[in-house]
């Protein structure tokens, strides 16, 4: 079928969920993308935090070509050559100490909830009534789709449709300790935080909000769960976000760029939480299958021996640099935020049509939270790639500046509400 044909079908025969604009991308190397009419695209949204190794890395490639050929599944009943060393190696990384694999990042959320509760329940005992039930996360997240990660999402748009949710979840005002202390009681099982939120806009947890949320999670034994989907990994330079923070979380789940491109997630966690699972308690069909687990090993691995961490921190603090030097030449640019290769511009202004006038300039970003536009790129992202998404977007921006200044002024309004005032 011609990739025309291809996006008809799509229309016609998909479910209605995604906005999408009317290309077909066919491949992929490296940095680059390119649609069915051979046009390039350079791809710093990286299939959103996915393709930490780029499109089509040898090492992958070879990889699954590999195992493909040997047993792409084979159940959980049985165990294969990799999901041991693979979960050896993400203890290694993240200090914790037993994982469990999932397909997804929202199923990973749902196993962590689950275990909360069920430490929980087994600290209270099996025949008191279960209290500790209570789930706080913070304003402002994103954990997922499924009914226990929408119900702790906090965007009224996703989870209102199809309450009634998962009881027993609340939200914290984002970084405000007093409101952490004053949700926080024996009732409460876990606390549930991105320590950067990315579809919430690309917001750094603070140190100190992080630091109360152990000591209270300690304190009333609750479970502190990092949800290190989309930051985690080698995301911000380092293993985990949360590396940044001294203390260790309870549960941490992973998942999107784990597998290169694959899916495939998975909970971490500390001896006392991940004892409180017994055979039968939990599980899943395809969560943790030989492909998928040698792919993840592979793309730990290239981290570690390609030095990808060092480039993060180089490549993310070049970015952050000639985005500050953008947001002082564009008054509607309020704030460049993020950690190596998680970095967010927040606009005075709408931003989806920013990301829908780069597409047509051949370069993949996104916007979320209406007003941030969002950059994932590649681990392997070079400083030539840097400097070509800056200048790119700069002439973006630039449209943007002339169609500001060309539009109808806007009738008066008070000071607080004009656009920009934000700043
Ligand atoms: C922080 C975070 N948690 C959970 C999820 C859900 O992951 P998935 O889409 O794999 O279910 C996402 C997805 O964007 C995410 O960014």
């Amino acid at each position: 079928m011609s990739a025309s044909g291809a996006r008809r079908a799509a229309e016609r025969y998909l479910m209605n969920t995604y906005k999408r604009p009317p290309l077909v991308f066919t491949r992929g190397k490296g940095c680059y993308l390119w649609d069915d009419r051979g046009r390039r695209y350079l791809d710093f949204l990286g299939g959103i935090a996915v393709n930490a190794l780029g499109h089509a890395h040898p090492r992958l490639v070879r990889v699954v070509r590999r195992e493909a050929a040997r047993a792409i599944h084979l159940s959980n009943l049985f165990h294969n050559p990799y999901q041991g060393p693979l979960a050896e190696k993400l203890v290694k990384w993240s200090k914790l100490d037993r994982v469990f694999f999932t397909n997804s990042g929202t199923e990973a959320i749902e196993g962590a909830l689950k275990l909360a509760r069920i430490y929980a329940r087994k600290k209270t005992g099996a025949d008191a009534p279960p209290v500790k039930t209570r789930v706080l996360a913070l304003e402002h997240s994103f954990h997922g789709r499924t009914f226990g990660a929408l119900a702790i999402t906090a965007s009224a748009k996703y989870r209102e449709p199809y309450e009634p949710l998962m009881p027993g979840a609340e939200f914290v005002r984002f970084n405000d300790v007093a409101d952490l202390e004053a949700k926080f009681d024996d009732t409460v099982c876990a606390i549930v935080l991105e320590p950067i939120q990315g579809e919430g806009g690309v917001f750094p947890v603070s140190e100190e909000f992080y630091s109360r949320a152990r000591q209270l999670c300690t304190q009333r034994d609750a479970a502190l769960i990092a949800d290190e989907i989309q930051c985690g990994l080698g995301r911000t330079g380092r293993c985990f976000a949360y590396q940044k923070f001294g203390a260790l979380p309870d549960i941490v789940v992973v998942a999107k760029p784990l597998a290169g491109g694959l899916p495939l997630g998975a909970i971490l966690a500390s001896e006392k939480f991940a004892s409180a699972f017994a055979p039968g308690l939990h599980g899943t069909t395809f969560g943790g299958g030989p492909l998928v687990c040698a792919a993840a090993l592979e793309f730990l691995t290239t981290v570690e021996r390609e030095k990808l961490l060092v480039n993060v921190r180089a490549r993310g603090e070049e970015l952050r640099a000639g985005l500050e030097k953008l947001k002082a030449k564009f008054d509607f640019v309020k704030e460049v935020r993020g950690e190596g290769l998680i970095v967010g511009m927040e606009l005075t202004i709408e931003g989806a049509a920013i990301a829908q006038e780069a597409l047509k300039r051949g370069v993949i970003i996104n916007c979320t939270h209406e007003r941030t536009l969002r950059f994932l790129p590649p681990f392997i992202v070079t400083s030539k790639h840097v400097k070509e998404f800056l200048a790119a977007l700069e002439s973006v921006l630039a449209s943007a500046a002339r169609k500001i200044k060309a539009a109808p002024a806007a009738p008066a309004r008070p000071a607080t509400a004009a656009a920009g005032s934000a700043r």
